[in-house]
Formats: C-alpha cells, structure tokens, sequence
C-alpha cells in the first residue's frame, strides 16, 4: 500500500472513530476509562488520547495531563474536549500535543503515570512505544541503588523512597481459542479499515519482554455482554533498574 493510501485510511478511520466511540462507551467502556485513571495524581502521559474521551475521568490528584494524538483530526477533537474539561472547572492542565508513542515529548522520569488506552495494538513499534515509557516515568528505589543507606536518609524520607511511576492499560487483546483464530484471518483486512489495528495482538507478552510486571494485570470480557475482545487491564510498574 502507497503512503497516500495509509494516510487516506487513517484518516477515514480517525472520522469513524469519533462516531463509533460513544457507543462503545455505552457498552462499558465508561466505566473500564474510569477504572483505568483511578487513584493517579501528579503528571500524566496520555498515549493517542483519540478524541480526549478518558480526560473527563481523571481524579482531582493529577494535575497535569500531556496527551500524545498524532492524528490531526483527533487531535482536534481531544483539544476541544480538553477546553470543555478545563471550562468544566478541572484544576489539571490537558495539553494535546502533536507526537508519537515511540517519541514521547516529556523528559527522563518527568511522569508519574503513562496510560495506554485503545492504543498499543495500533503503535506500529510497541517496544518502542514500551522503552519511551519507561524512560519518561518517575524513577523508583530500584533505579537509586544505595539511596537508603545514605546516612539520615531513614529520617529524611526522600522522593527515592516513593515507588517508581506506573503505567495503566486497556487494550483489547487477542481472544483464545476459535475467537482467536478467527482475528488472526481477519487481521490484516481489520488493520486496513482500523487504522493499523491488530486484533490479535499478545500485549501481556510484549509488556512482560519490555521489563514491566505483568503480575497484577487482568484480563476482562469485553463487551461484558456478549464478550468479543478480550481486554486486558491494570496498573503495571516497570521491573529492574532504569538503564538506558
Ligand atoms: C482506537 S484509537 C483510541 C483512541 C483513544 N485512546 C480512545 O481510547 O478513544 C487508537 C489511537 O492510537 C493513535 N495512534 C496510532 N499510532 C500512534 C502512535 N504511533 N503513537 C501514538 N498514538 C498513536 C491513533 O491516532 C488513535 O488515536
């Protein structure tokens, strides 16, 4: 496929995207967005917000929001909506910048949370889009090897002493069984009407080889109803130290 015809079903999809969402939201995404920012604060990195449908579910703690769209009709959408949230009364910032997954706009260990909604099965580079967020997330004890045993530093609680930032995920994955199989046939006339999307993907797999604990990530039947993509869900913190 040329790069014209790429960018043409991008778009095609970005228009549909922002049709088809509020439906689903209705089918329970609504409630998984909110599960999905639950209990973060401080600086957060939203990976292609889409249309800004999760910034009206982040709690009061986070205060900032850096959400990354690369595509333009999206990223006019989450800009209108981020001016609706903030007309709302929020005391975050909402910044809707134009980047990608695999480049991510922040500094090393700037952000105290990277969320991933609806998003890694369409990163063409994952990994990538995986080694960004860790660099841009808040350091833990783990990365200041030593930190405790420096003298007074038991008495002087430090931000070393904080658990490193965390990142959150809802991304539909591959189901098991013949519903797999079946999304692995249709995987790339799925991906040439979605945007890129690949229905069959292992997400807790490439998690788990980017270095993050998979441990406490659950997998949930989505639609709850009549579940067709699996999703997989849950906060997840980086294992080992920091290298880059
Ligand atoms: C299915 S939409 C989900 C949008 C939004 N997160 C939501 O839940 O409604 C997939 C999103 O991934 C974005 N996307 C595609 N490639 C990307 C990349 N390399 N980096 C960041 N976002 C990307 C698309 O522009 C689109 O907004």
């Amino acid at each position: 496929m040329t790069e014209n015809a790429d960018r043409d079903n991008a778009s095609f999809f970005a228009r549909g995207w922002v049709v088809a969402s509020p439906m689903l939201e209705r089918f329970g995404l609504f409630r998984a967005r909110r599960r999905l920012v639950a209990g973060l604060s401080g600086t957060v990195l939203e990976v292609g917000a889409g249309s800004g449908v999760t910034f009206e579910h982040y709690p009061p703690e986070v205060t900032r929001v850096v959400a990354v769209e690369p595509d333009p009709h999206l990223r006019a959408h989450a800009r209108r909506r981020a001016a609706r949230v903030a007309g709302e009364g929020a005391r975050m910032s909402i910044e809707v910048v134009d980047a990608v997954a695999e480049a991510l706009p922040l500094a090393d260990g700037e952000a105290d949370a990277v969320v991933f909604g609806l998003v890694l099965c369409t990163v063409p580079d994952v990994p990538a889009a995986l080694a960004e967020a860790r660099r841009v997330l808040r350091r833990g004890p783990q990365d200041c090897p030593g930190a405790q045993e420096r003298p007074g530093a038991q008495e002087r609680p430090g931000a070393e002493d904080r658990p490193g930032g965390e990142i959150r995920v809802l991304e539909h994955v591959r189901a098991p069984g013949r519903l797999g199989r079946f999304t692995d046939r249709i995987a790339p006339a799925w991906g040439h009407v979605g945007g890129g999307c690949r229905p069959n993907q292992d997400t807790e797999a490439l998690l788990a080889e980017a270095g993050f604990d998979v441990a406490a990530l659950q997998t949930r039947p989505f639609p709850p109803m009549v579940p067709l993509m699996p999703m997989l869900t849950g906060a997840s913190r980086p294992l080992g130290t920091y290298a880059p």
